[in-house]
This record gives C-alpha cells, structure tokens and sequence, in this order.
C-alpha cells in the first residue's frame, strides 16, 4: 500500500508584521534578525481569527485540491499546541464545519514537529486498511502565547495553516520512508509558562535542532535505500535559516535544494513545512516524482522526518 498526498492547502493570516515594526516596540533591529534567523516579516492574525479559522482555510483547500468531498474524509488529525480551547478539540470543531460526519477527529500535541507525527500516523491508518482519506493539518497561532516583551522568542514565530489530505496512492509514490522520535528531557528548553507565554532556552534548542534535523533527515533517505543526491528538495521546518543550512549541509546538497520561505513568514511551528511545501508546488518547484525529505523539530523536544516521492 503506498500511501502519499492527494490534495494540499494553507492559509496565511492578511497582516504582515516586519522586523522594523518590531523595532519600534523591542529592543532588537531588523539586522540582528535577519542574520541571526533569516526572518525579515511574519503573518499574524488578527484577535478575530483563531485556530479553527486559519485550520478551516487551509482544510477547504486540500479537500479541493484533492478533488473528494467532506463525507469521504475518515479522519481529521489537527496537530497543533493552541488549540481555540483545550476541548472541543479543534478537529472536533473542522468536523462540524467541514460537514465531514463520516470523520473520527483528534488533536495531535508535538508541537513544531507536529505535522510530521499526523502525516505518519494517518499513513498508518491507511495502510492498516482501516481508513482511505485522512486529513492532516498543521496549524498555530502562536501570537497568543508570544510574550511580546521578550525580544528572545518575540522576533521568531508567525501564525498559519496547512493542510494535507494523505490517501492510497500509485505504485512507488508516496511515503517512502519515515523517522519520528521525541527526548522529554529536553522538554525544559522549550515550553509554555504559567502565565500562558513561550519560554525558550535558545541555544540549547539550536544545538539540538542542528545535530537532530540533519540526522533524522539521513535517516530517512537511507531508510528508503536512497543516495543524497537522489534528493531533489529538502524542505526543513522553517524556524532560522542557520539550523536548515545545517541540515542542508548534513545531506551534502547545494542551496537550490532546500526551500526557504522563513524571509516571508517565520516560524509558523506545525503549519511551516506544510506551508513551504504549498509554496514550492506554486513555484513550480516540485514535479511528479521528485524525491522530498520533510523535516521538522519542536517542543517535546520532538522531531520527524518523512522521505516521499512526489505525486498521486
Ligand atoms: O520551532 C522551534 C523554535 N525554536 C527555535 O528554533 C530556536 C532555536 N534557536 C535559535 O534560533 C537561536 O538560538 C536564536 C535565534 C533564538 C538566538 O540566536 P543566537 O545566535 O543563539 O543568539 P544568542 O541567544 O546567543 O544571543 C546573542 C546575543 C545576546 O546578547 P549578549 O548576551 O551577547 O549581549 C542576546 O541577548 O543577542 C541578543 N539577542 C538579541 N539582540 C537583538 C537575543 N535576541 C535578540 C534580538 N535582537 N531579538
């Protein structure tokens, strides 16, 4: 059973802050952030929009996309660590709004590396014959937990959606391979407060990040019985171009093979690789049967990673 994307989608709040904007109220500059990140503006949403709106967007998308209807969709994963509210969960909430009534429906807590862990385990359902259409979507706003006086986490993060609708799909295509892994001792350098605000322990996340992106990444292409250079695009979450350098290097590929959309919007935690990943097909930059290594690393700490080839 090969099991892949059928359809994708994303949703991108309207209001764009950039790094000057942020001048004016932090003590920070638009150079620091740029070199030490790569990020030059985010998109953050408005009080009005919360997580099931962004989650809805990028949902309807996919489900276009994938040319099904809701009533097909067995099962609705939202990975996401701001939920509207603890409960209902927010796939409760898309399964009303989305009139998809034949869907099971659950959250996913993993964070950064969230989109990953609901993509394989909707693989699983799938190739266990138990479900056919899964739909898996990554979505944060997390300028609800920003403490937007504290210059260290403040300049990182912007809010979105993405969506992906995972399904059987041809011979050799699909998910080749996959790495999902966590190390809760490490949960300390990266979590949320009592006062409901990020708190990060920035260079212990980066060496992290550096050490595990690049092997999880290698990971999975020898999992699939590829060479790097069978590789065609690596698209890391997007949380400072330094670290997804790093993991770039790791596989021995050349700049143009990596997606970097972290100028535009930041890190978007759940909804980034799924974010880049729609960017990239409107480039033109994927075609059927490119080989693409997904990798992402969050707070858990969490990480995973998927290789797939391309195409229904
Ligand atoms: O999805 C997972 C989420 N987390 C991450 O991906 C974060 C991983 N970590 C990082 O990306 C980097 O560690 C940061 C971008 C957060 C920080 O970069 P760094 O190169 O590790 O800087 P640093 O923490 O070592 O700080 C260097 C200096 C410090 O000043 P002193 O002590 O050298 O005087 C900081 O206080 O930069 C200062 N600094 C800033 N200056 C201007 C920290 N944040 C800022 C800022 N603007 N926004």
């Amino acid at each position: 059973m090969n099991v892949g994307f059928i359809g994708v989608g994303r949703y991108v709040p309207e209001r764009v802050v950039t790094n000057f904007d942020l001048e004016k109220t932090l003590d920070t500059n638009d150079e620091w952030i740029r070199t030490r990140t790569g990020i030059e503006q985010r998109h953050i949403a408005d009080d009005d929009v919360d997580t099931s709106h962004m989650a809805y967007g990028a949902a309807k998308q996919a489900i276009e996309n994938a040319g099904i209807t809701p009533d097909q969709i067995d099962l609705i994963l939202v990975a996401t660590v701001t939920p509207d509210r603890p409960f209902p969960s927010v796939a409760c909430m898309l399964q009303d709004q989305l009139g998809a009534e034949n869907a099971a429906a659950m959250d996913i807590s993993a964070a950064c590396a969230g989109f990953m862990y609901g993509v394989v385990t909707a693989q699983q359902y799938i190739k266990a014959e138990t479900y056919k259409h899964v739909l898996v979507i990554g979505v944060e706003k997390l300028s609800k937990i920003t403490d937007w006086s504290d210059r260290n986490t403040a300049v990182l993060f912007g809010d979105g959606a993405c969506a992906a609708v995972v399904a059987p799909v041809s011979e050799g295509r699909g998910i080749l391979s996959f790495d999902l892994g966590a190390k809760g001792a490490g949960g300390k350098y990266l979590y949320e407060n009592e006062a409901k605000h990020i708190v990060m322990n920035g260079r212990e996340v980066f060496k992290f990040a550096v050490r595990q992106m690049g092997e999880s990444a290698l990971t999975v292409v020898e999992k699939a019985g590829l060479e790097k250079e069978q590789v065609d695009l690596l698209i890391p979450h997007q949380a400072n171009i330094r670290i997804m350098d790093a993991s770039r290097q790791r596989l021995g590929l050349p700049e143009e093979k990596m997606s970097s959309v972290i100028a535009k919007y930041g890190n978007t935690s759940a909804a980034s690789i799924g974010n880049a990943l729609v960017e990239e097909l409107e480039n033109g930059k994927i075609k059927d049967d490119d080989v693409l290594v997904l990798v992402g690393f969050g707070g858990g700490l969490t990480w995973g990673a998927i290789a797939l080839r391309w195409g229904k």
